[in-house]
């Protein structure tokens, strides 16, 4: 498949002299919005083409390409949703900080969902959750997979909107390498966001944001042009498209299921997150492993996230075993550092 962007940039490689921004003056990948790169708010060439190319891979009517992170998505699904009278939304009370802060911006009221600690991890909220706080507002976020690499009940929460005719959108940070499989957010939700730097290849800050029908395509398209930089990165772009674009890694994904029995992660839903267990040895271990040049995703004070991609070598996956194999285990759960990147509780 043709990386749209990335030729563009291949094939202006001749010396052009700027009297454009950046201020750094170099030729190379770094350019601005010029007469041949397209433009990010009103695309008509490369960046149309990668985005059509983006949205047809991830089951989208409409997908925008976005260079400032999925807190740029949320927001844009968030006003996406204030312009269909949208007053209230529920989500989940350890969604991320850019829910609640899109809320307070755009004047939507939280309808917080519980959500249960279980052996010091927060639960997905269950169905019965779900249709309650439906009951009380006027749209429904969930995240799916979350941090810690489960998966929301999307099924059931796609069913309880449209019994309801509310809106469902799902913050999908953490789930772009999902588009291969049934577990997609784009199966379920009306507008959704992929945090492509996260779990795919795309450099930091890299993701897309997407809809479903027609009827969101206008109001999604005001949001990312209100919450998005008018100074887009073309490395950034181009990352992205070729990011979607990476193909499956059905060889990294084995491994990593592998080694979740044979390490004894915690059994998630998602294989680019290993979860493991360290309790009261969490800090030890993280020092010892970073000591050995080996840097996890988070330590929440009892567990250890080792993140994934299809980019992790098999022999990366080793090296942790090894290490893993001489690190004591805990088993005390520590009260209190959860949710660990929400700001709402
Ligand atoms: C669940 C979730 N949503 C949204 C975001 C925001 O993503 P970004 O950092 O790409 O803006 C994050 C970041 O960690 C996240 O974990």
């Amino acid at each position: 498949m043709r990386l749209h962007i990335r030729e563009m940039l291949d094939g202006q490689r001749t010396p052009h002299i700027s009297f454009h921004t950046p201020g750094h003056k170099r030729s190379g990948d770094d350019i601005t919005e010029l007469s041949y790169s397209d433009s990010l708010l009103s695309p008509t060439g490369v960046i149309s083409a990668a985005e059509r190319d983006v949205a047809g891979i991830l089951h989208a009517r409409r997908s925008f390409l976005l260079t400032d992170g999925s807190t740029c998505g949320v927001f844009s699904m968030l006003f996406a949703l204030k312009e269909r009278r949208v007053r209230s939304l529920a989500f989940p009370v350890s969604s991320h900080r850019s829910v609640y802060r899109a809320c307070r911006v755009l004047g939507i009221e939280p309808v917080l969902i519980p959500q249960e600690g279980r052996a010091g991890i927060p639960q997905q909220p269950t169905r019965e959750a779900v249709a309650a706080a439906v009951e009380r507002a006027d749209a429904l976020l969930l995240t799916s997979p979350d941090y810690y690499g489960f998966l929301a009940p999307m099924s059931a929460a796609k069913e309880i909107c449209r019994t309801h005719a509310k809106p469902f959108v799902i913050d999908g940070a953490h789930g772009s390498h999902l588009h291969f499989t049934d577990m997609y957010a784009g199966n379920f939700a009306d507008m959704w966001v992929d945090g492509v730097h996260k779990s795919l290849p795309a450099m930091t800050q890299g993701a897309v944001v997407s809809c479903k029908t027609e009827e969101w395509e206008a109001p999604l398209s005001e949001g990312a042009k209100t919450f998005r930089t008018t100074s887009p990165s073309y490395p950034i772009m181009a990352s992205v498209e070729e990011a979607v674009k990476w193909p499956r890694n059905p060889l990294i994904e084995g491994a990593a299921e592998a080694f979740k029995r044979e390490y004894g992660a915690v059994g998630n839903d998602d294989w680019t997150k290993i979860l493991i267990l360290f309790g009261e040895h969490a800090d030890g271990a993280q020092r010892t492993l970073e000591e050995r040049g080996v840097y996890p995703e988070f330590n929440d004070g009892n567990y250890l996230l080792f993140y994934l991609s299809p980019c992790t070598k098999e022999s990366e996956l080793k090296r942790l075993g090894e290490i893993l194999k001489g690190l004591p285990r805990g088993t005390r759960i520590a009260a209190g550092r959860i949710p660990i990147y929400s700001e709402g509780v």
